[in-house]
């Protein structure tokens, strides 16, 4: 008995100077005083041996002496708790991390340019399926089956129903729009688009169109080249020349392609315009009466015209980039150099 009334006076003393200078020491208290094998629970373990007449005695000092040390305990933890939340244990003068900040895609952000300039004249911003049907790629845009110019744009077919494909250009939303409002209409439309190509430095089987469309009465050529002239202004600067050369496409008449001076060597030739000091950036013309009619607008009333644009070919013209698989090849030492731009 006597000898178990010193240990805990021991013990006692013990904890009262006890110091915890971190969670690790909190806890090494928690285990040696009170844990499953610890001191207390030794003590305790004592009551065994106490001559019945003294239980009582001896059980009251033993719970005051279990209460002091879980008191200390409760202390020590709060004190740590709180010593952790106000330390600054680093240097606050060191300076902080540097954050990496991402970029945009130059695709997006010439799309997002081109987009805007329209937008400044009127346009709307209409999106359509890139998993198509046949009639919209193909049979409203004045397509019909069979027709030899389906082979100017290599299709991928979704084996899974022979109707369905992936847009091969962005003229498929053109007519979603026709088949659902009524002219006036002016919308610009970009997206994705699919075609069956090799993969090179010039093709790829993805790539980005916009599309644009603009039908009401009286709407003439004259009204087409302004809209596009007004646009190359704007993306490329005053200074650009632009041409249109005669082309054709089954849903426009007639049809044109447009040219902007080359803008690597101004015009004087270089390999990108093949010296000839002109490169093409779009197919226009004028929405063939077909057109108007497949989709339920009346071709004597409305007139319109239509463009579609490459939006990786005016990137790699504004940026001077010669490959079209960077564009794809999420490669950061090249995405990071349009950080600042735009
Ligand atoms: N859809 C054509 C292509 O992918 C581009 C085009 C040409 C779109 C003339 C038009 C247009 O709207 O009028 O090559």
């Amino acid at each position: 008995m006597e000898q178990v009334l010193q240990q805990i006076e021991q013990i006692k003393a013990e904890i009262a100077a006890y110091e915890a200078p971190n969670a690790d020491a909190v806890e090494a208290f928690r285990i040696k005083y009170l844990g499953t094998k610890g001191l207390v629970k030794a003590i305790m373990g004592e009551m065994k041996n106490v001559p019945n007449e003294e239980k009582k005695a001896f059980g009251l000092l033993l719970n005051e002496f279990k209460q002091t040390v879980e008191a200390r305990y409760e202390a020590l933890k709060a004190a740590q708790e709180s010593q952790a939340d106000t330390a600054i244990n680093f240097d606050i003068s060191l300076p902080g991390y540097p954050t990496a900040v991402g970029s945009r895609h130059p695709i997006s952000m010439v799309r997002n340019q081109i987009v805007s300039i329209f937008k400044r004249l009127g346009f709307a911003v209409a999106e359509g399926p890139e998993i198509e049907d046949d009639w919209h790629n193909f049979g409203a845009m004045n397509l019909p089956e069979h027709h030899p110019a389906r082979d100017m744009q290599d299709t991928f077919y979704i084996a899974q129903n022979p109707d369905w494909l992936l847009r091969t250009h962005t003229s498929s939303v053109q007519a979603r729009i026709m088949e659902s409002q009524k002219p006036p209409i002016r919308v610009i439309c970009p997206g994705r688009v699919y075609r069956n190509e090799t993969i090179s430095a010039r093709a790829h089987c993805f790539f980005h169109q916009v599309e644009g469309l603009y039908i009401d009465e009286h709407v003439s050529f004259a009204d087409l080249k302004q809209t596009l002239y007004f646009f190359v202004q704007e993306m490329f600067g005053k200074d650009v020349k632009v041409r249109f050369r005669p082309s054709y496409f089954p849903f426009t008449e007639p049809s044109a392609e447009m040219d902007i001076s080359c803008l690597i060597c101004g015009g004087k030739g270089c390999n990108v315009c093949k010296h000839t000091g002109w490169v093409e950036i779009l197919g226009c013309g004028m929405v063939h009466p077909k057109v108007l009619e497949n989709l339920g607008i009346d071709p004597n009333k409305y007139t319109g015209f239509a463009f579609g644009m490459g939006v990786e070919r005016i990137t790699m013209l504004k940026y001077q980039i010669k490959d079209l698989r960077l564009f794809s090849e999420n490669d950061v030492r090249f995405l990071q150099q349009f950080t600042a731009a735009l």
